[in-house]
């Protein structure tokens, strides 16, 4: 029920990008772009994204501008952490990993391109909104993706390979690598819907937390998953040396940790009811996925 809940959404995201990206004037970067955003991929930050507007009652339309926004950043986050220079993986989501099919530096090309892709969609006059929202959102889109976010999580990730790290030190590098675009899934429904503060900062919160717990089961499904089901090399890393809540503490009691974090998020999102529910399906999905 919630796997073909979540295929639907992935192909409403996937046809809305690619209607986008045919209004575009044509290059030689198009191709890898689509490569690497469109053939593939679960799409569980846009599940998150229209989760979270059910909450808030919110148009399918506005959702899908910020769920393509969203799948660009991540989509090129995934270009260049398979990269030689950083995880040096050829396999991705069943197929060649975009720097292994089109060479390195059309990787680089097509991820800083989907990277800036990410603003031109939310600022499109197409995008009916308050300009001070987009520019919230922007902003907030920003300083997720930055030296703040993914990008510095990513630097952290890399420079904790083969080291001795705390679980605060890795928990807060997942934090930033993974869990700030989640916390950006989570908020950005809010900043539409023109909510407070207060409950804005709530919502972030859950859904860094979301972040996370998705990161954790990803590491989980390094050593647990197969090929076939993620797309993915399994076992890799153990091999790399990274720096994870399972290398340091075992699978037993990382798996414990999540469990305890996956508790936390469903209490917190009770509250918000049965218009809620279709969140908490999800994250009750993430540590138990095989895909
Ligand atoms: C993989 O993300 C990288 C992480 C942040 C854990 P996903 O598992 O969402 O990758 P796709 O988009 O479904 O391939
Ligand atoms: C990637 O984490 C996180 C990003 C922000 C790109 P991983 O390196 O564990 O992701 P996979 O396993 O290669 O998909
Ligand atoms: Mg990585
Ligand atoms: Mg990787
Ligand atoms: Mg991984």
């Amino acid at each position: 029920m919630l796997k073909k809940k979540l295929k639907n959404n992935a192909k409403k995201v996937d046809s809305f990008i690619k209607s986008y990206l045919i209004k575009q004037k044509k290059s030689q970067l198009l191709k890898p772009m689509k490569y690497g955003i469109l053939s593939g991929g679960k799409k569980i930050r846009s599940s998150i994204i229209m989760s979270t507007g059910k909450i808030y009652k919110l148009s399918l339309k506005k959702l899908l501008f910020i769920s393509a926004a969203v799948e660009c950043i991540h989509s090129y986050s995934l270009i260049h952490d398979d990269l030689p220079c950083m995880d040096n993986d050829k396999f991705r989501r069943g197929k060649l990993s975009t720097h292994a099919k089109f060479g390195e530096s059309t990787a680089v090309l097509a991820g800083n391109s989907l990277l800036t892709l990410a603003f031109e969609i939310i600022s499109d006059k197409k995008f009916f909104l308050d300009n001070n929202k987009k520019i919230d959102l922007i902003k907030n889109l920003a300083s997720s993706s930055g030296h703040t976010g993914v990008a510095g999580g990513q630097e952290l990730d890399l420079k904790y390979e083969k080291k001795r790290k705390s679980p605060k030190q890795i928990i807060n590098m997942q934090r930033k690598k993974t869990g700030k675009l989640f916390e950006f899934c989570t908020l950005a429904p809010l900043i539409i819907a023109g909510k407070s503060n207060k409950e804005k900062k709530n919502m972030s919160k859950l859904g860094e937390d979301i972040g996370l717990l998705f990161q954790i089961s990803d590491d989980f499904l390094d050593i647990t998953g197969t090929k076939k089901k993620i797309g993915k090399l399994i076992k890799k890393d153990k091999k790399k040396g990274k720096s994870t809540l399972i290398s340091i503490m075992g699978l037993k009691k990382a798996y414990k940790y999540a469990n305890n974090l996956e508790i936390k998020i469903l209490r917190k999102l009770k509250k918000h009811g049965n218009k809620a529910k279709e969140l908490s399906n999800i994250v009750q999905y993430i540590l138990k996925r095989q895909t």
